[in-house]
C-alpha cells in the first residue's frame, strides 16, 4: 500500500519538483546551465571584439561589464534562473551604425561557439531564433 504510493504519487512529484527547481529541459539547462552561458558570452564578446569584421563598435566599451549583461540576457531568455538589469537593444546599440554584416558577423561567431561545445543544432536553432527578432533594434546600415 505504502510502497504503491510511493510509486504513483510521491515519487513523481518529488521528481518533478526536482526537475523545476534545477531548470531542466529548459534551453538553458541544454546550453550548460549558468557556467556554460558565462562561457558562451565571455567568447562571444572576445571573439567580437577582435575580429577585424566586427570589432569596430566595440572600441573603448567595459567588455567586463558587457559580458556579464549578455550573460544575464540570455539566460533570461532561454528560462534560467536570470533578470536581465541591461538597457533596451534600440537604446544600447543606436548610434553605433551597426551593419547588417556586422550583425551576421556576429551571429557567425555564436554559431562556431555553439558548434564547438557539441549544442544540438535543434538548441541551436532555437537560440539564434529567440536573438533573430532583435536584428531590427540592433542594425541601422544596411550593408
Ligand atoms: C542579437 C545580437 C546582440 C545581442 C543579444 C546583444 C546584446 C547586448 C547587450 C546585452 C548589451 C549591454 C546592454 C547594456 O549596456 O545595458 C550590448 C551592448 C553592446 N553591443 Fe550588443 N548585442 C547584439 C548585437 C551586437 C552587434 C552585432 C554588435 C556589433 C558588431 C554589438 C555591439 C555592442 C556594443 C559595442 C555594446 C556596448 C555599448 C555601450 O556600452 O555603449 N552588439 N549588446
Amino acid at each position: 500500500m505504502l510502497s504503491t504510493y510511493l510509486a504513483r504519487f510521491l515519487l513523481p512529484a518529488l521528481l518533478l519538483l526536482t526537475c523545476s527547481q534545477t531548470h531542466a529541459g529548459t534551453l538553458y539547462e541544454r546550453l550548460g546551465g549558468d557556467a556554460g552561458l558565462t562561457d558562451i558570452a565571455n567568447e562571444l564578446i572576445d571573439q567580437s571584439a577582435q575580429d577585424p569584421d566586427t570589432r569596430r563598435s566595440f572600441h573603448k566599451v567595459d567588455i567586463v561589464r558587457l559580458k556579464r549583461l549578455l550573460r544575464e540576457q540570455l539566460c533570461e531568455l532561454t528560462g534560467g534562473p536570470c533578470h536581465y538589469t541591461g538597457d533596451t537593444m534600440q537604446h544600447v546599440h543606436g548610434g553605433l551604425g551597426i551593419t547588417e554584416g556586422e550583425f551576421y558577423g556576429m551571429v557567425d561567431h555564436l554559431r562556431a561557439i555553439l558548434d564547438a561545445r557539441g549544442i544540438a543544432q535543434a538548441d541551436k536553432n532555437a537560440l539564434l531564433a529567440l536573438l533573430a527578432p532583435m536584428k531590427r533594434d540592433i542594425v541601422e546600415e544596411r550593408k
